[in-house]
């Protein structure tokens, strides 16, 4: 992503979200999408993007759900559990603690599997959840999971 982005001619760099590389209040936004439940040390990253932001600037963080993809999770029985540590369910608090105000929009959809491969492969691509991938079970046919995601926006 951050050679696709030079590649365009915007200035990218890799950074660790604990220890931005970048000035204080230098950023009108900053985007953390699907990543917050990557960080060993939320409150540090938290605190690195506010320092970040300029005055007025806002976050914008998505997550998921812990029970997004019930129909796809429920296939590996209590393996399958949900568990984050930035969701739907518990990033609000945690948000509350570095900003004022945090508002919260929540969106749902569907995703269809066109076959076995698919979910399989999907759920191989993801970190936590990838020495599951092989113990799918054999289906026929498409898979249809419904999708809970969240979008906060947060001002400081
Ligand atoms: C599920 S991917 C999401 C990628 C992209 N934001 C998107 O929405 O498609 C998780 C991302 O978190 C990044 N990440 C994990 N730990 C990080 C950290 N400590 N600091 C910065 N980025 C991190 C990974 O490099 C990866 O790009």
């Amino acid at each position: 992503m951050v050679e696709l982005t030079r590649e365009r001619g915007v200035e990218a760099v890799v950074g660790d979200v604990q220890d931005l590389p970048f000035r204080d209040g230098i950023f009108d936004c900053v985007l953390a999408a699907w990543m917050l439940y990557h960080v060993p040390d939320l409150n540090q990253a938290l605190r690195q993007i506010r320092r970040v932001l300029r005055p007025g600037g806002r976050l914008v963080a998505t997550t998921n759900s812990e029970r997004t993809m019930p129909e796809l999770w429920e296939q590996f029985g209590s393996d399958g559990r949900p568990g984050s540590s930035f969701s739907a369910e518990n990033a609000q608090g945690a948000l509350l603690r570095h900003f004022t105000i945090v508002e919260r929009r929540d969106v749902h959809g569907e995703v269809t599997f066109p076959d076995r491969r698919a979910a399989r492969d999907y759920v191989a691509s993801l970190v936590t959840k990838a020495h599951l991938a092989d113990r799918l079970p054999f289906f026929d046919g498409p898979l249809r999971v419904s999708r809970h995601a969240v979008v906060f926006v947060c001002e400081p």
